[in-house]
């Protein structure tokens, strides 16, 4: 098939061109170019900006059968993409994420529950806003689309990594501070697994007008991922849980913190991707040892993370020094609270 990869030089772009390639499709890529990337070499890269209507008109020229869009993070931005190749294409793969589904009490989550229709809830709606475009282009002229909603992408070449966030601190046998609480799941999925089905939603029959969830079949809590990262690094990790209203008031992005939900538990329901685009998630081990042994064999230090997007950005050394003095402050008032109400229940003792 000729396939457009709209963003195909970056992170989640990247391993699925990878996966194109090597399935033999013939695929070209859009981006400005601003991203360092290496294409494999039977893939074009038309230089453009996916905001520039004449470099969607030379994309169009191509004359391609479908395109994936990996980076659409508006309305208008799909919306342009479907004026351009509405009509000219047969399958239309979006990338979207599990943030468009709106909070409710009932788990998992399926695709069918409510899209998030909050404009202050900023990325979560922008991108629900691109699924709406998408729908309404699907009901009115059949525009061929398929949604795919991942839960977190983790994986080697991850620019915004929540496992690096940690092996950073582990290899540095620094504090990892753990907002709230470690206890909650966290909610991933593995990018070569991702990248397959985005690949497969190109193949698969019977699937246009349909959204998919995308999360690993394991639950791990946060805690037991941060030791597992340490098992495979070869190290012990020393964490912390503290409150998030603490650690907000002390100035932290609550953001940078890998996973942190507020409490909200996230699990959804992978079946219809299972059934439908033969999704077949990568053992949580196996992808979380490929991840590791990628960002160690280039040094974590050098390597992208989760606080590199979110300021303000608070020095480790200050993680380092809000632990210690958090640790003997909750001591200090446990041994005081003990005394006092041991005293209060038997005076004189
Ligand atoms: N990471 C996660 O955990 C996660 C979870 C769920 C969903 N997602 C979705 O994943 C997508 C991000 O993918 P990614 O991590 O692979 O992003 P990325 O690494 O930042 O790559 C972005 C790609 O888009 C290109 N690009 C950026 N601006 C462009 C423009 N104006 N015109 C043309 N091309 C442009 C970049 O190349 P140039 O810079 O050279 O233009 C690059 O190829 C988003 O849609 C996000 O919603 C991510």
């Amino acid at each position: 098939m000729k396939v457009l990869v709209i963003g195909g030089t970056g992170y989640i772009g990247g391993h699925t061109v990878k996966e194109l390639v090597r399935r033999g499709h013939d695929v070209s890529v859009l981006a400005r170019g601003v991203t360092r990337a290496q294409l494999p070499e039977e893939v074009s890269l038309v230089t453009g900006d996916r905001h520039n209507s004449q470099d969607l008109a030379r994309a169009r020229s191509l004359n391609v059968n479908a395109v994936i869009d990996i980076n659409a993070y508006t309305r208008e931005e799909t919306q342009a993409v479907i004026n351009t190749f509405d009509s000219v294409i047969s399958r239309f793969v979006h990338l979207s994420t599990l943030s468009v589904c709106r909070e409710i009490d009932r788990l998992p989550l399926v695709e069918s529950d409510a899209l998030v229709t909050d404009p202050t809830a900023g990325y979560a709606y922008d991108k629900a806003e691109c699924e709406r475009a998408l729908r309404w282009a699907y009901t009115t002229t059949g525009f061929p689309f398929v949604s795919v909603r991942p839960a977190v992408v983790f994986g080697p070449r991850d620019r915004i990594s929540r496992e690096n966030y940690y092996l950073k601190r582990i290899v540095a046998d620094d504090p990892v501070i753990v907002p709230g609480t470690g206890a909650t799941p966290i909610f991933a999925v593995y990018v070569k697994d991702l990248a397959e089905v985005l690949a497969n939603a190109l193949e698969s029959e019977g699937v246009s007008g349909a959204a998919y969830h995308l999360s690993q079949s394991e639950i791990v809590s946060i805690n037991d991922h941060i030791a597992n990262i340490a098992q495979i690094a070869g190290c012990e990790a020393d964490f912390v849980e503290i409150p998030a209203r603490l650690l907000e008031r002390l100035g932290f992005n609550l953001q940078q913190f890998p996973y942190y939900t507020g409490g909200r538990i996230v699990v959804c329901d992978t079946g219809a991707a299972t059934r439908d685009l033969g999704f077949e998630p990568t053992p949580y081990l196996r992808a979380l040892r490929e991840t590791i042994e990628y960002f160690l064999a280039l040094g974590p230090e050098g390597q992208p993370s989760i606080e590199d997007r979110f300021q303000p950005l608070i020095p480790r050394q200050r993680e380092r020094t809000l632990v210690e003095r958090y640790r003997a402050s909750t001591s200090a008032l446990e041994d005081r609270l003990t005394d006092q109400w041991l005293n209060e229940a038997m005076p004189g003792m």
